[in-house]
């Protein structure tokens, strides 16, 4: 079958290769991929810029972003059956028995191994997937909606499950990747009276889609001062929560400038890079600071009951969707800003017929010019880490992709 492979550890050292086809052996199954997502941190597995205390096996198979069907089902497994629409959580193993595992805090779990790292993922045409981490697609939302649940997921996590939103609020993002977008759509639904999304130069396109979305306020910080939009936004003591979805340390120093006395930071966005600065704000404010990361069993269904419901926008994140071949483009387009979100669609994505996944082959083929679906418009959908365990201070450490 064919896989997108990073096969050294070097700058791009991905490429799609002839892999052996997996098997489901007792108590997994088989997903046959249809649709799957590029992370941010997919794109710095190709360039070999994934943080270094992320040691992955090599070769890998990358993605962890898939919607597919059930193709096998192996000895011992009940609950599922062959043809089942589902999408995989990124967990691909965890040992099950720590006190994180069996306190439902799985994410957390120092054993855990996370497709596109550890364990082969789902840039292929099938993935093996323990049905733990299984989880049924809503009858009418699409294969390309529900192959973003996990960044969704990452900002449910961070705006729902961790740091407080109250009805009323001024929440400020700092981002306007994937994540910060998804985060203030999340904001949105938390009821925040008033968003600010913040951006550098080559956000352009990303914040106006923020403003698309519903932002009140967006500003490139590089021509503007963020601190002075929201020191004149609500009573002007500042921002009731802080997202910080850069992946850039220093954003730290801005979000304790941002945030109000009492409020608080989250923290979603990895910052490898040593501080040169005080935390003294965090202090003097007594700020609450959030590390937020990855996601569980609950918040996977409930962004799927939230797509069922329509309540976000995927179509307008989603920016294309390219055949595997074409993954350079995808990976490109993403990285410089032009999708929110890129989408590869595996053979069988082109094969699907159905109603669901059928509708969505339009103007496509695998060696055309432009994307599968670039630039979707907003009816054209329907229904819509780095990381291996390493050793700090005597402690595992999990990984550092979700
Ligand atoms: N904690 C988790 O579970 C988890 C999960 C997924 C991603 N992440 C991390 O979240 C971060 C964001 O992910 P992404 O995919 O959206 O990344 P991305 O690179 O697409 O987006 C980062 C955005 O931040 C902007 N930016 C950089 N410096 C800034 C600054 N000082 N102020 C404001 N904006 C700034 C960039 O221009 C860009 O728009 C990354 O570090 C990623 O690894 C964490
Ligand atoms: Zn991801
Ligand atoms: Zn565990």
């Amino acid at each position: 079958m064919k896989a997108l492979v990073k096969y050294a550890d070097a700058d791009g050292a991905l490429e799609v290769r002839d892999v052996p086809e997996p098997v489901a052996g007792p108590g997994t199954v088989l997903v046959r991929v249809h649709t799957v997502g590029v992370c941010g941190s997919d794109i710095h597995m190709w360039h070999n810029t994934q943080s270094k205390s992320s040691k992955g096996v090599l070769p890998i198979t990358l993605g962890h972003e898939s919607a597919g069907v059930v193709a096998a089902v192996g000895d011992g497994v009940t609950g599922w059956s062959v043809g089942d629409r589902v999408v995989c959580e990124t967990a691909a193993s965890i040992c099950g028995v720590c006190g994180l595992c069996r306190s439902g805090r799985y994410n957390l779990c120092p054993w855990r191994e996370g497709y596109g790292l550890k364990r082969d993922g789902a840039m292929a045409e099938y993935v093996v997937a323990e049905p733990r981490v299984l989880h049924r697609i809503p009858d009418n939302v699409s294969f390309e909606t529900a192959s973003m649940t996990e960044p969704y997921a990452v900002a449910y996590n961070a705006v729902v499950e961790r740091a407080p939103v109250s009805p009323g609020d001024l929440v400020v993002v700092q981002g306007a990747g994937t994540i910060g977008i998804l985060a203030l759509q999340m904001a949105i639904l938390r009821g925040a009276a008033t968003t600010v999304v913040l951006g550098t130069e080559i956000d352009t396109h990303r914040l106006e889609k923020a403003k698309r979305l519903g932002a009140d306020h967006v500003v490139d910080i590089s021509r503007q001062d963020p601190a002075e939009v929201v020191s004149g936004l609500h009573d002007g003591l500042g921002a009731d929560l802080v997202v910080d979805a850069t992946g850039v340390s220093a954003a730290l120093r801005q979000s304790m400038e941002l945030v109000r006395p009492a409020g608080a930071i989250a923290k979603v966005g990895w910052g490898p890079q040593p501080l040169g600065f005080t935390l003294d704000p965090l202090v003097k404010k007594a700020v609450t600071l959030y590390g937020c990361y990855s996601h569980t069993w609950n918040t996977w269904e409930n962004v799927l009951r939230l797509f069922s419901q329509g309540k976000f926008r995927p179509e307008l994140i989603l920016g294309g969707v390219y055949a595997i071949e074409r993954w350079e483009e995808a990976f490109s387009a993403m990285q410089r800003g032009d999708n929110v979100k890129s989408a590869l669609r595996m053979p069988f994505g082109f094969e699907d017929s159905g109603p669901l996944g059928g509708e969505s082959h339009s103007g496509g083929s695998l060696d055309s010019g432009s994307p599968i679906r670039g630039s979707l418009s907003d009816e054209s959908l329907s229904g819509g880490s780095p990381a291996a365990g390493f050793r700090a201070a005597g402690f595992r450490t999990g990984e550092t992709t979700s």
